[in-house]
C-alpha cells in the first residue's frame, strides 16, 4: 500500500470498496456497514447520533463510554456482573428497566473487558430485540473469542448497533480502522453526517481491501489465533492458579487475575517493561485485579516468574 503511494491521495470520500470489502468478509450488508478509525471512533460517534437521555452500561467495562456521555450531557448507569466464587455472571434481567425505555442507549462489551466473558448471541440478541431502547454491542474482541462468530450477519434487529475492530485481532492498534453496523437506514444516515469526511486514512483502507483478495488467508490466521490463544490461556491459568491466585475464566485474548495490591504488581512489572492492566479504574473490580494478555510464551513465561517472586514478597 505504501509502495503504491496510496497515502499521496484522499480515501475515496464515500469508501464504496471499503464497505463492500468488509461486508463481504463480515457477511453482512455492505450498505449498512459504516467504516470508522477504530471501535473506539464508532462508539462515539454512536453516542453523538443517538444522544439519548440515559447510557447505561453493563460493568466492569470499558472506560470510554462514561467518559463520552459525560462529556455529551448524558445521564450514565451501571448495571454489574455478579462475582459468584470465582466467576463472574450476568442476569440479562437486570436490564429489564433500562431496556423499557426508548430513550436509553444499552452498551454490551461482547466479549467483556476486562472479565473476558462472552454472552452467547443466541441469548443476547432475542432479549435485546425486543427492547425499546437502543443497544450497542461493542464486539471488538469477539474474532479473538474460539467460540464466537467471526460473521455479524443480517436481517438483524433494526435498535442494535454492532460494533468492530480490526486493531485488535490484526494486532495493528496504530492503523485505526473499525466499523459500525446497523440496519437502522436513520440512524446510519444520522452516524454519517456527524462522522469526518476521510474518517478512515488510506492506508487503512488499502489494508482493509486486502480482506477481499486474502479472505481464506486472513480467516486462517484469525482460527490459527484463536487456537493459540485458547492453549496458552490454559497454560498460563494453570500456572497462576498454582501460584494460589484466582482466575477468571475467559471466552478471549486476556485473564482476569485476583492479585491482591495489583496497583503495586502493575507498577512493579512496568518498571521490568512488562505492562499489566491494573483494575483500579474498573468499576465493580478495584485494586485487588489485574488484567493481564495472552502473548507470545516466552514473554508470558517472563511474566509468570516476576508476578510469582512478587507474590513471594508479598
Ligand atoms: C471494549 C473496547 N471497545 C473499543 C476499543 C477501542 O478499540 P479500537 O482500537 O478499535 O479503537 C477498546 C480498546 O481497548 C475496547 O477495549
Amino acid at each position: 500500500c505504501v509502495r503504491n503511494r496510496v497515502l499521496d491521495k484522499y480515501p475515496d470520500y464515500s469508501y464504496r470498496d471499503l464497505r463492500r470489502a468488509l461486508a463481504r468478509f463480515y457477511r453482512c450488508r455492505e450498505e449498512n456497514v459504516l467504516p470508522t478509525a477504530g471501535a473506539g471512533e464508532a462508539v462515539n460517534l454512536t453516542l453523538i447520533a443517538v444522544r439519548p437521555r440515559t447510557v447505561v452500561v453493563l460493568e466492569p467495562s470499558y472506560g470510554e463510554y462514561e467518559d463520552v456521555s459525560h462529556v455529551l450531557g448524558i445521564e450514565y448507569r451501571s448495571v454489574f456482573y455478579r462475582r459468584d466464587g470465582s466467576r463472574f455472571y450476568l442476569d440479562l434481567s437486570h436490564l429489564d428497566e433500562a431496556c423499557l425505555d426508548e430513550d436509553t442507549l444499552i452498551i454490551v462489551t461482547n466479549p467483556n473487558n476486562p472479565l473476558g466473558i462472552y454472552i452467547d448471541k443466541n441469548l443476547l440478541i432475542p432479549y435485546l430485540s425486543r427492547c425499546r431502547a437502543r443497544v450497542l454491542v461493542d464486539e471488538a474482541y469477539i474474532e479473538l473469542c474460539s467460540r464466537c462468530s467471526i460473521e455479524v450477519g443480517h436481517d438483524l434487529p433494526k435498535n442494535i448497533i454492532f460494533v468492530r475492530s480490526l486493531t485488535k485481532w490484526l494486532s495493528l492498534p496504530g492503523i485505526r480502522l473499525g466499523f459500525l453496523y446497523t440496519e437502522d437506514d436513520e440512524l446510519y444516515r444520522k452516524i454519517d453526517i456527524v462522522r469526518q469526511p476521510w474518517n478512515v486514512n488510506s492506508l487503512a483502507e488499502c489494508l482493509a481491501l486486502g480482506l477481499v483478495e486474502y479472505e481464506n488467508e486472513f480467516k486462517r490466521f484469525i482460527e490459527y489465533s484463536r487456537r493459540y490463544i485458547e492453549n496458552e490461556k490454559k497454560r498460563v491459568s494453570r500456572k497462576l492458579i498454582d501460584m494460589g491466585l484466582t482466575v477468571f475464566e475467559s471466552d478471549t485474548n486476556f485473564i482476569l487475575v485476583e492479585v491482591g495490591g495489583g496497583d503495586r504488581i502493575s507498577r512493579d512489572l512496568r518498571k521490568k517493561g512488562i505492562a499489566v492492566r491494573s483494575c483500579t479504574s474498573f468499576k465493580g473490580l478495584g485494586p485487588s485485579f489485574i488484567r493481564m494478555a495472552i502473548r507470545q510464551a516466552k514473554e508470558n513465561d517472563e511474566l509468570l516468574d516476576i508476578l510469582s517472586k512478587e507474590i513471594a514478597l508479598g
